[in-house]
């Protein structure tokens, strides 16, 4: 047995014994635990002390392992055979949820579930290696930066971190988009790593992008759940004298104290995002972090959606319409 399938081997014992895995995946570092397994999904909860009304996503190795636990419309077979397969992308998909032995935790009691195949070869060897659901979210304490490195995971959880599957640095840098595909009219429950135009082009139908819509279908969807421990302001062209300053797009090195991309591109950006926030996020160093505006635009709209959130000030407040930034 090579290195690699020794470490396998040994996550997937861990995880038949009802242990947390961390796992690598495209997007962010999850939090896995077999979705079938009630006290191991748990366990995700009180490590990342969420509250528990919040459902997860289970990943699985690919279309053939979703569909013994969902139900696929033409729709969803349609980008799954895109996004999962042929043209990798992160995408989660709301579906109508099989009978199987899949803990009623993990859903949080709905009757849809969330499921996804990560792109990742580590993620992947796991899910086929163990050859069951796993619910994962990212990798950290509730309310705080979702990890994009091992280093970042250690950092959140501390002294509680389970065995780490190391994965190098995540490629997206932010979490998978989601698509509720169980009413007429697809639904985006969460912008992220797949644009919604590019999911609109595919499905050659316009998906509802009603923030409203979201605090229903997802209870758990909170503006605070993207939360520096710093009070963050965005949209800013200066900052103030003890605050860190996020910057984005051409401007002299010495202005700002990180730069999101210099370029101005926006998945450049996507992939800094919470590493940035995470690297500024040092109360002992700064007041505040002032981020400067980011476009709309492709994956910025994600980019804005997890700004607004973190800025926002009332904790565990459910969604509601949030101003966008100027234009
Ligand atoms: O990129 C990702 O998706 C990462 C990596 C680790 O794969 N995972 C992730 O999982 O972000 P998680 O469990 O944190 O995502 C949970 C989100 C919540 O906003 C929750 O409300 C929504 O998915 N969700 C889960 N099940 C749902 C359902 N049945 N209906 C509506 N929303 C659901
Ligand atoms: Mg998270």
């Amino acid at each position: 047995m090579n290195f690699q399938d020794n470490v396998i081997h040994q996550a997937c014992a861990l995880l038949e014994q009802g242990e947390l895995v961390v796992m690598p995946t495209e997007t962010v570092y999850g939090l896995a635990a077999d979705a079938l397994n009630g006290q191991a999904v748990a366990k995700i909860y009180e490590l990342k002390q969420r509250p528990q009304f919040n459902p997860l996503i289970i990943h699985v190795s690919d279309y053939e392992q979703a569909q013994q636990t969902a139900y696929f419309t033409d729709a969803a077979k349609k980008v799954a055979a895109v996004f999962w397969h042929d043209h990798p992308s992160p995408l989660t998909l709301v579906l109508n949820k099989k009978q199987t032995g899949l803990s009623s935790l993990v859903t949080a009691g709905l009757e849809t579930v969330a499921i996804r195949v990560p792109n990742h070869p580590v993620a992947l060897d796991l899910l086929r290696a163990y050859g069951k659901p796993l619910a994962a979210p990212s990798a950290n304490r509730s309310m705080r930066i979702s990890p994009t490195t091992r280093e970042a995971v250690y950092q959140s959880l501390g002294s509680r971190t389970p065995f780490v599957l190391e994965g190098g640095a995540c490629q997206v840098g932010l979490e998978s988009t989601i698509l509720d595909l169980t009413t007429d009219v697809p639904v985006l429950l969460r912008p992220g790593g797949t644009p919604v135009e590019v999911l609109e082009e595919m499905l050659g139908q316009t998906i509802q992008q009603e923030i409203g819509a979201m605090a229903i279908k997802a209870p758990g969807m909170m503006r605070r759940h993207y939360a520096p421990q710093l009070p963050l302001r965005l949209n800013c062209l200066e900052h103030g004298l003890e605050e860190a300053f996020l910057g984005f797009g051409p401007l002299e090195a010495s202005k700002a104290h990180l730069n999101l991309s210099s370029k101005g591109d926006v998945s450049e950006a996507a992939a800094n995002l919470f590493s940035m926030l995470n690297q500024l996020d040092n109360p002992s160093l700064f007041k505040g972090i002032a981020v400067m505006p980011v476009p709309l635009t492709g994956l910025g709209a994600a980019i804005n959606d997890r700004l607004r959130r973190a800025a926002c000030s009332e904790l565990d407040q459910p969604l509601g319409v949030v101003p966008h930034p100027p234009a």
